[in-house]
Formats: structure tokens, C-alpha cells, sequence
């Protein structure tokens, strides 16, 4: 099922979001792997950014099958990350994750770390180009990669602390194993430049705050309505996220 949502009466949008919404995990992660193919198959060398994160683990799963099988290949792309844990033990690092989860299985050899110093960053993003699309997770208080509630529009990348809510998260992620208080994140500002966005939200924990991104006025107290303001932007959602539009 695919429909478009009107921005709210009185809300500034020039967006024009499209939300897909799927049946089962696999239609979930089938209709996300055949939206970045379709972004690679018209610029094999297309820089994506990649999410770290629960919810993206059954797309990337997808894309490992099909890299091996031969019916998907990302093996020319360049890869952005999107945030990273300030002063974590290397095995908890989201470079060494994505490379396990992601770049090393499809091939992806240039691949853009995210550091402290974000200036930098953003210079050899957009000597790329800047991102043809950037995947995105969505919190569950509304944070965009660790764009916490508070974070402006025009936010560009930089170090930032965690709320005590994000940290938990991540800590459970872990297994209790590390708790981050504090990450480097493209700013709003440096996400909102990709040429196309993909929102990548499943499970019924997020049902309250999908709801919310496409209703509550567009502002800082809930980063993600910010994504309201792009003029491409795409969700892929499964039921149980779905369940309260
Ligand atoms: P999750 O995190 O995919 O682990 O739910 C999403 C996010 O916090 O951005």
C-alpha cells in the first residue's frame, strides 16, 4: 500500500513525503533494498549514507543475500556514515559495525568515518557530490541520527551528548556491554542535503512517534518533522509502525 500525506493545514512543508507500507519483514526489507537499487542502478557510484541501528538489521540481511547471489551490486558506491560513538572501545564503533553489517559483505570500499572534526567531514561529502541517499533510522523521542530534541534545522555536523533515553537504548543494543554518553551526527542541516532520503521505521514502538513526526508542527522539539522540509523523501514502514496514521 503506497499513498502520499498532505502536510498539516498551517505547517510550512515543501515536502512531498510517500510512505510504503509493508505486510511483513520481508516486504519491509525487500521494498527498502529495491529503492536504494534503483538509486545505484541509475549512479552505481552514488554515495549512500548508512544508518546503524536495530531497525535496519533485516534490510541489511537482504542486501548481503542478494550482493551473494549476485542480484545486487553496490560494489562501485561510496559510503557516508552518519554518526559515530565519541571515545568507544573500537568493537563497539559504528565504522567496525557497518563494515561487518554492511560494506565488507557488498564490496564498499570507499567509505567516509565520521570524526570530531565535522568540517572536515562535510568537505569530502561534498567533494562527492553529497549523498545521493541517505537511509535513516527514527527514534523513538524523535532524534534523527543524534539529532536530539533541541537540535535545529540548520544544525551542521558536529560532537553532541546523548539523552539519558538514547543512551539507554544504545546500551541495550549492547547488551549492556557499553553505555555512549556522547556521539559525533550530521547535523540536520548536512542530512537534509542528501538528494534523497529513505526512513526506515519498524515495530509497534514506533508507531507513537511516526505518528507524531507527520503531525506535530515542524520544529527542534522533535528533530524528525524536520525531514517534512525535504523535497524527497520516502518511508518505508511496516504494519506495526504504521498502525496509528
Ligand atoms: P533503532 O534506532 O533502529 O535501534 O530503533 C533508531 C534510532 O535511534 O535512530
Amino acid at each position: 500500500m503506497s499513498f502520499a500525506v498532505s502536510p498539516q493545514p498551517g505547517h510550512a512543508s515543501r515536502g512531498n513525503l510517500r510512505i510504503q507500507v509493508t505486510q511483513s519483514q520481508d516486504q519491509w526489507a525487500a521494498a527498502a533494498a529495491e529503492h536504494l537499487a534503483c538509486v545505484l542502478r541509475a549512479k552505481p557510484e552514488a554515495c549512500i549514507g548508512w544508518p546503524t541501528g536495530s531497525t535496519p538489521l533485516p534490510l541489511y540481511a537482504a542486501l548481503r543475500r542478494r550482493a551473494a547471489a549476485g542480484t545486487f551490486d553496490a560494489s562501485g558506491s561510496r559510503a557516508a556514515m552518519l554518526d559515530e560513538y565519541v571515545n568507544a572501545p573500537e568493537e563497539f564503533s559504528s565504522y567496525r559495525w557497518l563494515r561487518r553489517q554492511v560494506w565488507a559483505p557488498l564490496g564498499i570500499a570507499t567509505v567516509l568515518r565520521i570524526t570530531e572534526d565535522g568540517e572536515e567531514f562535510e568537505r569530502v561529502l561534498r567533494t562527492w557530490g553529497g549523498c545521493a541517499l541517505q537511509l535513516l533510522g527514527l527514534g523513538a523521542n524523535g532524534h534523527i541520527a543524534f539529532n536530539e530534541p533541541g537540535a535545529a534545522v540548520d544544525s551542521r555536523t558536529r560532537a553532541v551528548k546523548l539523552t539519558a533515553e538514547t543512551a539507554a537504548a544504545n546500551a541495550a543494543y549492547w547488551g549492556g556491554r557499553f553505555t555512549p554518553a556522547e556521539a559525533v551526527t550530521m547535523g540536520m542541516a548536512t542530512i537534509l542535503e542528501a538528494s534523497a532520503i529513505l526512513l526506515l521505521v519498524r515495530g509497534a514502538a514506533k508507531a507513537g512517534v511516526l505518528r507524531r513526526m507527520l503531525q506535530e508542527p515542524i520544529g527542534p522539539q522533535l528533530p524528525a518533522t524536520f525531514l517534512r522540509e525535504h523535497k524527497n523523501v520516502t518511508i518505508v514502514a511496516d504494519q506495526e509502525a504504521a498502525a496509528e496514521l
